[in-house]
């Protein structure tokens, strides 16, 4: 594996790449890589000819109050994990490659949809700092196909919105969700889970399931559901940030009749905020 820490270097080195007519997968990352990041590689392989990764620790996507700081920097593991899962080329800028004039007069990238709903009513600005980043890291590596994970469901949507609405010449690839062995959704962030509340922690997952059980078998009282399932959350000792039941596409609260849905929930433990979504069809034999 190759790594650049410019973009000069990064795209000398694909633009040979592309003239010979290899097609390129693109797996963005914050770092700190579990199995979930590595089947994003994985299945880009199966799909392309060159796969690029990136880590990069986007300050712009994270609020004065939040992360950045203490968010978990593993170099050295995960350059030995992308090597060992076949990973061509690693793009690892620091802030003056990525962000050279500084945060405050960056050009942004902005989605009036989707984005200050759900993570994005909590995180304000969040969804802003994604899209711009993500254009930034498209038009550096300009990959073909990009993969991302339905465990931020919302970051999926908006980014392929944002392909769409500015004609980004990109695949958007959705991977599933890879979890713990006892459910809990694999995150960066579960590092931060003390280990008292580790085996509670799945009652995000538990919780959407039993939503998604509820309104299979017919119930679509939506707003008491959603009530229901925070008190569920906060007798499992955490506070719900929200639980919601969306139209698949549009990330709408859903009506009644939609047939596709997903369901989207939030939570806070003591140190950290985890997100967790399950998807189902109404209807369907
Ligand atoms: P990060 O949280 O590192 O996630 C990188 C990619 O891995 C995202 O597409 C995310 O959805 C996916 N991923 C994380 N956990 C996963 C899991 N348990 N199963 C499947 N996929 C999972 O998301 C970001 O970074 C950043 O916002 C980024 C897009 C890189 C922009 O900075």
């Amino acid at each position: 594996m190759q790594i650049y820490h410019t973009i000069k270097g990064l795209r000398e080195a694909l633009s040979a790449h592309r003239r010979e007519g290899l097609k390129i997968g693109f797996v963005p990352t914050m770092g700190n890589l579990h199995d979930g990041h590595l089947a994003l590689v994985t299945q880009a392989q199966q799909t392309n000819d060159i796969v690029v990764c990136s880590i990069f620790v986007n300050a712009l996507q994270f609020g004065l109050n939040e992360d950045w700081d203490k968010y978990p920097r593993t170099f050295a593991a995960d350059c030995q994990k992308l090597r060992a899962s076949g990973c061509d080329y690693l793009f690892n800028p620091d802030d003056t490659e990525m962000y050279p004039n500084g945060l405050d007069t960056q050009s942004r990238v902005i989605c009036p949809t989707m984005t200050d709903m759900l993570c994005g009513a909590s995180r304000p600005g969040h969804f802003e700092g994604v899209t711009t980043v993500v254009s930034k890291l498209f038009h550096i590596v300009q990959p073909d196909e990009s993969i991302f994970g339905l465990k931020d469901y919302q970051q999926l949507a908006v980014i392929r919105r944002m392909v769409e609405d500015l004609c980004l010449p990109v695949k958007i690839v959705a991977a599933p969700i890879f979890r713990e062995p006892d459910g809990l959704a694999m995150s960066s962030r579960n590092s931060f889970i003390t280990p008292r509340e580790r085996p509670r922690a799945t009652v995000l997952i538990d919780t959407l399931s039993w939503l998604a059980g509820q309104i299979s078998a017919g119930n679509s009282g939506f707003s008491e559901l959603e009530i229901q399932a925070r008190e569920r959350i906060a007798e499992g000792g955490f506070t719900a940030d929200y639980v919601t039941v969306c139209h698949s596409k549009t990330l709408e609260l859903a009506a009644a009749d939609d047939r596709d849905l997903t369901i989207l929930g939030a939570m806070y433990t003591e140190s950290a905020r985890l997100i967790d979504n399950l998807s189902i069809r109404i209807g369907q034999p």
